[in-house]
């Protein structure tokens, strides 16, 4: 009962696209209309500049942190990584935005932070690590995925190889577009780093 409660709600506060709000509140503009169109922080940068990308990523590592956080504050039974697991899955398949989201890449980042905020740091560093020499958001976010697998398993906490496990294979499943372009090396690759 817990689960089925926490769920709807953690996946309608991932639901929230705030790539969306920010866009057509903040500036008239909606970005799945520009750039690679995906609802995401890396596309807000792009379209909109630093302190729209910087808001709407930050928010989508909130949607993931406050949802896996629901069953620690109301101290209830539920696992915050699987509460995590639906506000991800809302990020990427949003009701408030017609089901068409983004690439669970920072939801997933903050369902991890709030479990175990040492792999966080991990993941981030790792995630700016690629990108330095990459240049590459898409291909840092798998790599950060898979690194954050093998990072798991040597923190042994209980059930976070299999919950990042599922989070990695929907970041590298929503980023087929980006896996495409980055073989034909049609992947825009970023230019402040
Ligand atoms: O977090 C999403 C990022 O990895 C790729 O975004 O807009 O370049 O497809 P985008």
């Amino acid at each position: 009962m817990e689960y089925i409660l926490f769920g709807i709600i953690a996946y309608f506060l991932g639901s929230i696209p705030s790539a969306l709000l920010v866009g057509k509140i903040g500036y008239g503009i909606d970005v799945r209309e520009h750039g690679s169109g995906n609802l995401g922080g890396t596309n807000t940068f792009r379209v909109l500049g630093v302190k729209a990308g910087l808001i709407v990523t930050i928010a989508d590592i909130l949607k993931g942190t406050l949802a896996a956080l629901l069953p620690v504050v109301f101290q209830a039974a539920a696992d915050p990584l699987i509460i995590g697991i639906f506000a991800v899955v809302g990020h990427m398949y949003p009701v408030f935005a017609r089901f068409k989201g983004g690439k669970a890449v920072a939801t997933s980042g903050g369902v991890i932070l709030a479990v175990s905020p040492l792999l966080f740091v991990i993941i981030f560093l790792t995630f700016f690590a690629v990108l330095k020499i990459s240049k590459y958001v898409s291909l840092s976010s798998m790599v950060t995925g898979i690194v954050a697998i093998i990072a798991s398993v040597f923190l042994q906490h209980k059930g976070l190889m299999v919950v990042i496990s599922i989070l990695t294979m929907f970041v590298i499943y929503r980023h087929r577009a980006n896996i495409k372009r980055i073989i034909d090396k049609t992947e825009p690759k970023i230019k402040w780093m």
